[in-house]
């Protein structure tokens, strides 16, 4: 394994789990929809939070592989949200300098949505400021499934020999290829679990859960969780003086 970079204090890449959308509606007497639509106006502020910041990478979770299990009127009404607010937002993120990408198994979703996420994807493309990654139809097995999968057909085709395969080359077939591993892992809404994110690239993440429900995490609940990261030692399996000879 490489040697780890000194640490930095703001997080390269910021990933979130955006829990609670329910548990707010029902709150606030309303129903679930209403939730995830308050949730979209936490996912404005922490882009804009983590772009000021100088955060290089968010994901966020936006609909998981077991999401598709929810009954059905909340899935098609979740992409419905997605989709509308794909069309909303996308010309202001681009002006902000903001790079959309999504990851997934996509060939799940609509050939509409598909289609917009494509577009989005190739409007941004181009821009440096922040990368902001939509996990749509995404499961932390399904990743490394598919990426094991891509290997073996590799291996098949005769470009790949089995002893080749290593954690780098493994790493390059993942959703997150070329991207830096999160160094933060945000989980709103109470739950302290992973879920099936980003089970490869969680490795030596940073985890930080809390119980603010996610229409409720604004950029304060953020600059929290920011904070919390600044003060915390990362020592990828090294002890703390070998870390500090790295730093220096
Ligand atoms: C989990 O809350 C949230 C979701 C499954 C959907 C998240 C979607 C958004 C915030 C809206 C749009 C996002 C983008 C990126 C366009 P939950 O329903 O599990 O809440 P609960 O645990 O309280 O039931």
């Amino acid at each position: 394994m490489a040697a780890p970079k000194p640490t930095s204090v703001v997080p390269r890449h910021v990933a979130i789990i955006m829990d609670g959308n329910g548990r707010w509606a029902a709150a606030h007497s309303l129903p679930r929809h209403a939730g995830h639509r308050a949730g979209l106006k936490s996912v404005r502020s922490a882009i804009e939070t983590c772009a000021k910041a100088g955060v290089e990478v968010l994901t966020l979770f936006a609909f998981s592989s077991e999401n598709w299990r929810r009954p059905r009127d909340e899935v098609s009404l979740l992409m419905s949200l997605f989709l509308e607010a794909l069309d909303r937002e996308i010309n202001d993120l681009h002006k902000n300098g903001i790079k959309v990408r999504f990851i997934g198994d996509l060939t799940q979703l609509s050939t509409a949505l598909q289609g917009r996420m494509r577009d989005a994807e190739d409007l941004t493309r181009g821009n440096a400021r922040l990368t902001v990654l939509i996990a749509m139809a995404y499961g932390g097995r399904w990743d490394l499934t598919q990426a094991a999968a891509a290997l073996a057909r590799q291996c098949v085709a005769g470009t790949l020999a089995p002893d080749q395969i290593d954690e780098v080359r493994l790493g390059q077939e993942l959703a997150l290829k070329g991207l830096p591993d999160p160094d933060l892992f945000i989980r709103t809404g109470g739950d302290q679990r992973i879920s099936n994110f980003l089970l490869w690239n969680l490795a030596y993440t940073e985890l930080y859960f809390c119980d603010a429900l996610w229409p409720d995490f604004d950029d304060a609940e953020l600059q929290r969780a920011l904070g919390q990261f600044a003060s915390r030692e990362r020592r990828f399996g090294l002890t703390s003086e070998q870390r500090a000879r790295a730093a220096e």
